[in-house]
């Protein structure tokens, strides 16, 4: 486990702003996580994702660097950094941070030196600087925040001058990686984090960095894209890895891209390349038993060849939460549609979030854990728009309110905001519901039937039983249910139809998503000790 940890790892993401405000002013920070650790071992995952904790102006919630070689002020201290990465190891947890190779911020020495340095300088060349046409962005490019994905700067002299390429907001402008420099800066970024005992990178927008030679116009929008996935990205990660491989103990990279082709996917996973990935696939999959046993079957086999573990995503800091999309009629995700406020049952959404933990977590690989999912959270879809901060929603005029419902401040204990966030009492950043007494840590911690102590139970038993995280599955024959066996002496469940299925003989229950009923209802997921071999579902 310890060489491999990463291929069955449950891995907790910590968004920083949103965790624990340790200095009371409102916005999460590194002492309020180090505050915390204790919280996360009990949990019983072996390592934390942070979202980035890089000194930013916040545009994209820290996805605009202005600095890759310090802390966010607001957050703390490198000292802190290096303090608390040791506390997490000495509790047995590994961190893993984001990186954000595929732009910086417009704060960043980098870009206000190109801006500053003129046409034709060496300093663009880092960038994507061009011409316009006329008063038109060079090409039709569009940002995946909404608009175009050029802006124009004023040149030195105070004329109208060259616009830059920034595929999310104007405040991100998009690194050149044609440039030896951009390579140079992070492969030292990368040894800067590694020498202070990181164990892993999350590589964010992993699949944009190469860019089509002469920026062509993107002419089909649902067809391959000449800033997505072109085949140069992979000389990259083959350079990346070989950094993490001259370091003694495993460091590892997790690759973020969203590609609907399984195949390509499975080339960032090459023995040469990055470790693992987000498997998106399954983070969108309705909550259909037949469409989950397609991603889990696509998702096995795009894994196989290329020998990399799978990953099992529910939810993360940039989708609705599960409770919510797995409360309403349509329960895919999809960021072209991302059905805001549309009619939601939250029972019905929990009482499934609770079965696709079980799912998640007994499926072959590792699995990830978005901070408040353990609790339970719904997505908070009633914000104010003037406490908004999501580029999104400016970017869209409104369109899209984005992606702030899942990044509302954890409630820890307490009845009302901010629910032990802070001592303080100060108000969090972004304001919690009104409704959040019985979510709380405090509030869940050792009541049985709580989304707390089911996550408690889940990664307890991830991790004594042998059969869990990396390794295969075997489809079983259990009408009425999706069922596998992970081996002859353990099997998972979960019922996605409308009738109680009854449970295998020879069986006994390890855990259940919900009460039992003599049966297993509608919606609810149970893992078995099994007693005989079960019958294999014929292909
Ligand atoms: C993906 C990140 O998860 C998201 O939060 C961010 O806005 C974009 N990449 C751009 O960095």
């Amino acid at each position: 486990m310890t060489h491999n940890w990463w291929r069955g790892a449950a891995i907790y993401q910590v968004y920083v702003r949103s965790f624990s405000d340790g200095d009371g002013d409102g916005t999460g920070d590194l002492a309020g996580v180090r505050s915390k650790l204790q919280y996360l071992a009990d949990l019983g995952i072996d390592a934390i994702w942070f979202n980035p904790w890089y000194p930013s102006p916040m545009d994209d919630g820290g996805y605009d660097v202005s600095d890759y070689r310090d802390i966010e002020p607001s957050f703390g201290t490198l000292a802190e950094a290096e303090k608390l990465i040791q506390e997490a190891h000495d509790l047995g947890i590994r961190i893993i941070i984001d990186i954000v190779p595929n732009h910086c911020s417009d704060e960043h020495p980098w870009f206000t030196a190109a801006v500053a340095a003129g046409r034709d300088s060496p300093e663009r060349t880092r960038f994507w600087f061009r011409d316009g046409r006329g008063d038109q962005p060079p090409n039709n490019w569009q940002s995946r925040f909404g608009g175009s994905a050029w802006t124009r700067i004023t040149e030195p002299d105070g004329t109208p001058g060259q616009w830059y390429l920034h595929l999310y907001s104007s405040r991100q402008p998009d690194l050149n990686w044609t440039n030896p420099d951009v390579h140079a800066e992070f492969a030292d970024i990368l040894r800067f984090w590694f020498n202070r005992g990181v164990d892993g990178f999350r590589i964010d927008v992993a699949d944009g960095l190469v860019k089509q030679e002469g920026l062509p116009e993107v002419v089909d929008p649902n067809g391959p894209l000449p800033y997505s996935d072109l085949d140069g990205v992979h000389d990259i990660y083959r350079e990346w890895r070989r950094i993490a491989d001259s370091y003694p103990d495993k460091r590892v990279f997790v690759g973020e891209m969203w590609l609907p082709d399984p195949q390509r996917f499975a080339m960032y996973l090459r023995p040469d390349e990055l470790h693992s990935a987000f498997n998106f696939d399954f983070l969108s999959c309705p909550w259909d038993a037949a469409r989950l046993r397609e991603v889990v079957d696509a998702t096995l086999a795009a894994h196989a060849p290329v020998n990399a573990p799978a990953t099992w995503v529910l939810s993360n800091h940039d989708v609705t939460r599960h409770v919510t999309r797995y409360g309403r009629a349509d329960t895919s995700f999809s960021f072209a549609d991302r059905q805001h406020q549309a009619p939601t049952d939250p029972r019905l959404g929990t009482r499934r979030a609770r079965a696709a933990a079980l799912l998640a977590m007994a499926l072959p690989g590792g699995v990830y854990v978005y901070q408040g999912e353990e609790l339970g959270l719904s997505e908070v879809e009633d914000l104010p728009d003037d406490v908004r901060q999501d580029p999104v929603f400016a970017r869209t005029a409104g369109r899209d309110i984005g992606r702030d419902g899942c990044r509302v401040p954890l409630p820890w204990a307490g009845s009302t905001s901010p629910y032990g966030f802070n001592s303080t009492g100060v108000e969090p950043w972004l304001p919690q519901p009104a409704d959040w007494a019985a979510s709380t840590v405090e509030a869940q911690t050792g009541e049985p039937g709580s989304m707390l102590e089911l996550y408690r139970s889940a990664l307890r038993l991830r991790r004594t039983e042998p059969a869990l995280g990396d390794g295969t599955l075997t489809w079983l024959s259990v009408p009425g249910a999706l069922a596998f066996a992970r081996d002859e002496t353990f099997a998972c469940l979960v019922n996605l139809s409308m009738a109680t299925v009854p449970l295998p003989p020879n069986t006994d229950v390890l855990l259940a998503s919900g009460p039992l009923d003599g049966g297993l209802p509608p919606d609810t997921a149970v893992w078995l000790r099994t007693h005989q071999a079960m019958t294999p579902l014929s292909s």
